[in-house]
């Protein structure tokens, strides 16, 4: 084993809310490839963040190269001392080239002016040690694929002399090939004697590179070891477990008749083949780590995204769903995950978010005409009293809800319409323990109401508490199903991670 390189210890921190590091260690030498593991919410990219100077510690100690790191520690300074992060999303610009990308910020300059010329060589000279090849430093970022533009994030990160490398889930998006060239660089990287960090749910692929392994659930250090000394079932065991802090009321009542069927769903790399049934009276919870192919299922079921084949059924019919007004009609709703963004108008009222989607019944003359006060009146009180909002009044700006409240208004508006089936996308995600408690009740009412609730969710203690049944996805297909009886983390974490090993399939 090589010298140690860095050392995190006793390292906390929260956000408003939540711990999200609590009292964790970590010792990196050089060397080493590490990886890093834990579900969703660990606490991984936090304590990477922290490591490479974007989120500043509240207690704890580190050190690197011996050095001890002061709370003044930054972005910067993580960067002058060889440490590297290349985030989840990668963050590029786009519209520039490959060369002024990794240059970005410490161009070179000639006589005042950029010094396009060096810069390219200097890129290509880079690209060149990394044995990359078919790269060209002019090519503008937007043209290459997700697996090159992540080499360019590495060049950028070696020209900047790292000699720690953060790499927080670099091959989710990665085609074989691209798996392949990360995984030749990483293990060239290894030589050189860099350190790297490498965060990864993809398990099967991880013995190809990585040497030891760390293992945090619910912001604390679980163990770490030897890669190769654990069973792919301890690996899962050592990260499940995160502690139940809420409150499930969820209602068992009788499952009743078939309300939807989606028979082989085909939509791009993230729905392939996709084929289950929801029922009235029933939560259909979609688990899976983030990625893995539910939104984009949703979205399609919806017609928000094109499909390229597949059956919709509904009470029975096929319906043609080719937008998400023709998904309406027929009777399936999508609350998104981002409410804010795609599910609410904010700088409306109240009143008019819940009239908005049901305008064709309250016009008078349809839907240019007039808008029937009355009728609006009874569809709003429907959506308020089915599912208690509480507000000042209808006259608010949705904006100025809670989020439990925001929440509350993208259902109430559908609500007025016959829908049939609701299907939730991360209904709770940053929204507080009580507000979380009161959409459950929403979804327990909807349940009532024989309405086919779907609910996506990566919190596994809120997919088992809720659902009734639970699909797992993983890349784009359904990898398991069971009953809430049945579900244990440990099974859906286990079908959440049934990867393909990319390179053991390029190999072939
Ligand atoms: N910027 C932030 N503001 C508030 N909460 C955050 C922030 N970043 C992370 N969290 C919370 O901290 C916890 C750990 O998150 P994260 O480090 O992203 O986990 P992981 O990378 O293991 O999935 C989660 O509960 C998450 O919601
Ligand atoms: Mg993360």
């Amino acid at each position: 084993m090589g010298k140690v390189v860095v050392t995190m210890s006793h390292v906390n921190k929260s956000f408003p809310g939540v711990k999200a590091l609590d009292d964790v260690s970590l010792t990196l030498r050089e060397g080493e490839v590490m990886a890093l593991l834990g579900e969703n919410g660990a606490g991984k990219s936090t304590l990477m963040k922290i490591l490479s100077g974007v989120y500043t510690r509240d207690s704890g100690e580190m050190t690197v190269f011996g050095k001890e790191i002061g709370m003044d520690f930054n972005a910067k300074k993580a960067r002058e001392l060889g440490i590297a992060i290349i985030h989840q999303e990668l963050n590029m610009c786009q519209q520039l080239t490959v060369a002024e990308n990794i240059f970005l910020g410490r161009e070179i300059t000639r006589r005042g002016r950029l010094d396009n010329q060096e810069m390219n060589r200097l890129a290509a000279k880079q690209l060149e040690q990394m044995h990359i090849r078919d790269l060209d430093p002019e090519t503008e970022m937007s043209r290459l694929p997700v697996g090159k533009q992540q080499m360019v994030e590495i060049s950028k990160a070696l020209m900047l002399q790292a000699k720690v490398l953060v790499m927080d889930e670099p091959s989710s998006a990665l085609s074989n090939a691209e798996v392949e060239e990360l995984f030749r660089i990483v293990k060239e990287l290894r030589e050189q004697g860099k350190s790297i960090v490498y965060i990864s749910h993809r398990l099967q692929e991880l013995h190809h590179i990585v040497d030891t392994v760390t293992i945090m659930r619910d912001g604390r250090y679980i163990t770490e070891g030897k890669f190769r000394d654990f069973t792919m079932d301890e690996l899962i065991s050592n990260m499940v477990g995160r502690k139940i802090d809420n409150q499930f009321p969820r209602e068992i009542m009788p499952r009743g008749k078939k309300v939807l069927e989606v028979q082989h769903l085909n939509a791009g790399r993230l729905v392939r083949d996709v084929s289950f049934d929801a029922y009235a009276g029933e939560v259909l919870g979609f688990a899976g780590l983030v990625g893995a192919g539910r939104t984009e299922t949703s979205r399609a079921i919806f017609g928000a995204d094109s499909k390229e084949s597949g059956k919709i059924i509904i009470d029975g019919k096929t319906a043609d769903i080719n937008c998400p007004r023709d998904a309406i009609d027929a009777g399936i709703v999508l609350v998104p995950e981002d409410r804010k963004k795609d599910g609410l108008c904010t700088k409306l009222s109240i009143r008019e978010n819940i009239a908005l989607p049901n305008l064709p019944s309250i016009c008078r003359n349809g839907f240019i005409g007039t808008i029937d006060r009355k009728k609006e009146n009874e569809i709003i009180e429907k959506g308020k009293s089915s599912l208690t909002i509480k507000m000042a009044g209808a006259e608010a700006d949705a904006g100025t809800l809670s989020g439990g409240n925001q929440q509350k208004v993208v259902v109430a508006k559908w609500l007025a319409r016959n829908s049939r089936v609701i299907i939730f996308d991360e209904p709770t995600r940053g929204i507080d323990v009580a507000a979380k408690v009161e959409i459950y009740e929403i979804i327990n009412q909807l349940k009532k109401q024989g309405i086919a609730v779907i609910i996506i969710s990566s919190e596994m203690p809120e997919v088992m508490g809720i659902s009734d049944r639970i699909l797992v996805m993983c890349d784009g297909r359904i990898t398991g199903e069971m009953s809430s009886d049945e579900a244990s983390e440990t099974g859906i974490l286990t079908c959440a991670m049934q990867f393909e090993d990319k390179l053991a399939a390029g190999a072939s």
